[in-house]
Formats: C-alpha cells, sequence, structure tokens
C-alpha cells in the first residue's frame, strides 16, 4: 500500500507525535508479531508488540491527547492466519467459536492494562463482546470502552491488509465467521446482540460498499458509529491516483465526505494525514 508502512516502536512513537501535530484524534493499531504460533500467543503477550507500543506511545507527551484504540483479533498472529482457535472437526478443520473467547477476552485485558484507551474486537465470534467486558471488568478495566466491529462482512477488500500482516487464512475462508454481503437484516440482528452484550459503539467495515449499512444502523441505533475505509478501498484510489485518472486531494476527501453523509461519526482511514491536513 502506498505510503503505508510497518513500524517499529520507535518509528510508531514518532508517528504518533505526527499525528498529534496534524489535529489527529486517535489511532488504531494492529500489530505483527515476530513469530506467530496456534494459540496467538504474541497477542495476549504483555510483552507483544502492541502492548509495548501502547505503553511507549503512552509514555510521550503530546500522543496523551491520542486515543489510541488496539484492534482485537487473534489472525494477526495465529500461524494459520485465522481469527480464532482452529480445531479439527467432522468435516476438516474448523474455527471454534467458544475456545476462541477466552484468548479474546485476555488479549482485550492485556492491551487494556498496557494503555489501550479503547479495544475494537474485528474477530467476528459470537458472543466475544460479552466475554471481553467480563474480561475487563474482572480486572478493574470497568471504564475501557469496547468498538465493535458488529457488522464485519467478508470481502475482497482485505486483501493489502492482509498482504501486509501476512495473515491471510493458510486453508478456507473467513466466511464462517465474517458476514455475507447480501444480508443486511442480518447486519441489524448483529449490532443488536453486540449492543446487548454491551458494546459501546460500533465500526462499520468495509464502508465504501456498504454505506446502505451504515445509514440503516444510523437510523436505528443511538450510538456513536464509525466508518473504516479499509486496505482495498485506499488501495484502489491509490492506484487511480499513480495512473493520472483521478485528481487525489479531491476524490479522497469525496470518499470520506461519503462516509460522513451516510452517517458515520468518525472515520478510520490510510489518508487520514492527508486527509487532515487537507482539512
Ligand atoms: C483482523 C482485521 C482485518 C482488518 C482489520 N482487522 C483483516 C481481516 O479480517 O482479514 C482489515 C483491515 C483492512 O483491510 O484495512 N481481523
Ligand atoms: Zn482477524
Amino acid at each position: 500500500m502506498p505510503g503505508v508502512f510497518n513500524l517499529s516502536i520507535d518509528e510508531a512513537v514518532k508517528e504518533a507525535e505526527e499525528a498529534v501535530k496534524l489535529g489527529i484524534g486517535g489511532l488504531l493499531l494492529f500489530g505483527l508479531p515476530e513469530t506467530k504460533d496456534e494459540d496467538a500467543t504474541g497477542a495476549w503477550d504483555d510483552d507483544g508488540i502492541v502492548q509495548r507500543s501502547l505503553r511507549a506511545i503512552k509514555a510521550t507527551a503530546p500522543s496523551k491527547e491520542l486515543v489510541l484504540i488496539a484492534d482485537v483479533c487473534l489472525c494477526e498472529y495465529t500461524s494459520h492466519g485465522h481469527c480464532g482457535i482452529v480445531v479439527e472437526g467432522k468435516d476438516g478443520f474448523e474455527v471454534e467459536n467458544d475456545s476462541s473467547l477466552d484468548l479474546l477476552g485476555k488479549t482485550a485485558a492485556s492491551l487494556a492494562h498496557a494503555g489501550a484507551d479503547i479495544v475494537a474486537p474485528s474477530d467476528m465470534m459470537d458472543g466475544r463482546v460479552g466475554e471481553i467486558r467480563r474480561a475487563l471488568d474482572e480486572e478493574g478495566l470497568e471504564n475501557t470502552p469496547i468498538l465493535s466491529y458488529a457488522s464485519k462482512f467478508a470481502s475482497a477488500f482485505y486483501g493489502p491488509f492482509r498482504e501486509a500482516a501476512d495473515s491471510a487464512p493458510q486453508f478456507g475462508d473467513r466466511r464462517s465467521y465474517q458476514m455475507d454481503g447480501a444480508n443486511a437484516r442480518e447486519a441489524m440482528r448483529e449490532i443488536e446482540l453486540d449492543l446487548a452484550e454491551g458494546a459501546d459503539m460500533i465500526l462499520m467495515k468495509p464502508a465504501m460498499p456498504y454505506q446502505d449499512i451504515i445509514l440503516a444502523a444510523r437510523q436505528r441505533f443511538e450510538i456513536p458509529i464509525g466508518a473504516y475505509q479499509v486496505s482495498g478501498e485506499y488501495s484502489m484510489l491509490q492506484a487511480a491516483f499513480e495512473r493520472g485518472w483521478l485528481e487525489p486531494k479531491r476524490a479522497m476527501l469525496e470518499s470520506l465526505l461519503g462516509l460522513r453523509r451516510a452517517g458515520s461519526d468518525f472515520i478510520v482511514t490510510y489518508f487520514a494525514k492527508e486527509a487532515a491536513a487537507a482539512l
């Protein structure tokens, strides 16, 4: 992805300071561990890469102005690239929902202890918001809010992210836990369930191909709603910019304006620095 890099901790600290100068409100952190294993150890390890980065960023004065959001998922940390624990089932390998919940709860608590202001589960296991809320409360982290990717759709637009994070599933796909793009009503039901389990706000993703879902959620739920313009959405615009087919600044801002108009209160985008400078 042009202009997007995997950062070391010292580089991430500098990036955070630059974000503050540009007037960006917050950062969403993802980790790329040195080694991956079946139990996603790097996700819940108190010395994991995101935990260490959170502590480093929180230790610098300007970065205190940023809201630090930590993605909660296992796929960047598992050797097989799935978002949960994989077991042998009757039809071959399958992602086991319930045993994954324990690790997701542990991951969220570890990230919050390390300094995450908000935890953002993106795994789509059933019951994870409730389990994360329980795990946080049990550790005295009652005040850490949960930003849930409540209606995350299975999508081709995550491709560049998976390449960057080396997290493409080694077998099968994510359709057993991510949602079917044809089903708008299921999205509303998933959001209802997550709110009942204790989600404080939701993040809609992908964004541009699903603006009707953002609008439907906006009309239905009185909670903060964010839109996540994902890696493939960013990359296709960048590809057009490189060819000189679209005017970069105008097209970028128009793509973000659409998300705002659809009802999102905040936007997660790889264009954040350019957009903040332009605005
Ligand atoms: C992890 C996760 C993914 C993204 C955000 N969190 C990848 C996936 O589900 O495969 C995608 C982000 C992007 O494409 O920018 N579950
Ligand atoms: Zn995942």
